[in-house]
């Protein structure tokens, strides 16, 4: 498959401190000879805020969980903030990953709260999980996030009772109390109507900036990818087909690219 850009990010254009995710030639299949990801390269610059896009099965997914450090890959290379992945459990790496999955990966019967504090785990691993062991501090911690996130009287209410809108601020909050210095976020705020999703992505876009974050967000709206996004990548059948500024994708070409899938 061609490219329709070459990326501007091929290995050697940004010094080493200054890239927070590298995937060099990355191959990975779930099944022997059915190849998903077919030499991925990406170069994604600290602070950038990055969006994944690809029709269904291209393997956006797939990509996201390894950068997240989730899954064993078979070849190739990826470095999180300098570190090589081994495809090995790291947790002192995956604690800097703020890690969003699709389905949010909130407990229904927990409170809002709770799951928030939950983040604080892989920060302090040791810790007792049953709740109410938690230290004041964290606990002031996941309450002030809360109340960033426009939820602090939702704190005491089940999961299960929220909209959707406001689990994906929860897990936005759990993802935060990790202090990550990435997140990856898949199939981010795809579930909500624009007018919120746009507002959740603001909320996102001015923390990354305010903290110096690195985010790489997995988004199919291409309105919300050309108001928040400075760059884009389009995975097709596992190949890389378009690394470049978000300013540079039009309507035109994104449908030309997708050919008629969306
Ligand atoms: N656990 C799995 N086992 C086998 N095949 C899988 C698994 N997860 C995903 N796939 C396949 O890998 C391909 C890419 O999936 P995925 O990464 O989820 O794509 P996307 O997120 O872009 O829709 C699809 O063909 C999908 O069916
Ligand atoms: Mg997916």
């Amino acid at each position: 498959m061609t490219q329709f850009f070459p990326s501007p990010h091929q290995a050697g254009c940004l010094a080493w401190e200054e890239i927070a995710v590298s995937v060099e030639d990355l191959w990975f299949a779930y099944r022997e000879g059915k190849w998903i990801l077919q030499g991925v390269h990406l170069q994604v610059p600290a602070g950038g805020f990055w969006t994944i896009m690809g029709p269904s099965g291209a393997g956006k997914t797939t990509l996201m969980r390894i950068m997240a450090g989730l899954l064993p890959f078979p070849k190739g290379r990826v470095f999180l903030l300098g570190h090589p992945l081994s495809g090995e459990p790291e947790p002192a790496l995956r604690r800097l990953i703020g890690y969003i999955p699709q389905q949010l990966g909130l407990v229904r019967g927990l409170t809002a709260l709770e799951n928030v504090l939950l983040g604080s785990l892989a920060r302090h691993p040791g810790w007792r999980t049953a709740l109410g062991f938690f230290p004041r501090a964290e606990i002031e911690r996941a309450m002030a996030l809360l109340e960033m996130l426009d939820l602090a009287d939702k704190a005491d209410e089940k999961v299960f009772r929220l909209s959707g809108g406001e689990r994906q601020r929860v897990a936005i909050a759990r993802a935060l109390m990790q202090d990550p210095q990435l997140i990856l976020a898949d199939e981010f705020v795809s579930d909500l109507d624009l007018p919120r999703a746009a507002q959740v992505l603001a909320f996102v876009h001015h923390l990354a900036r305010e903290r110096g974050l690195t985010v790489i967000l997995n988004l199919h709206e291409i309105q919300l990818v050309q108001e928040f996004a400075d760059h884009v990548v389009i995975l097709k059948e596992g190949q890389v087909v378009f690394d470049r500024p978000a300013l540079d994708l039009t309507w035109r070409l994104f449908r030309e690219i997708m050919g008629g899938k969306e």
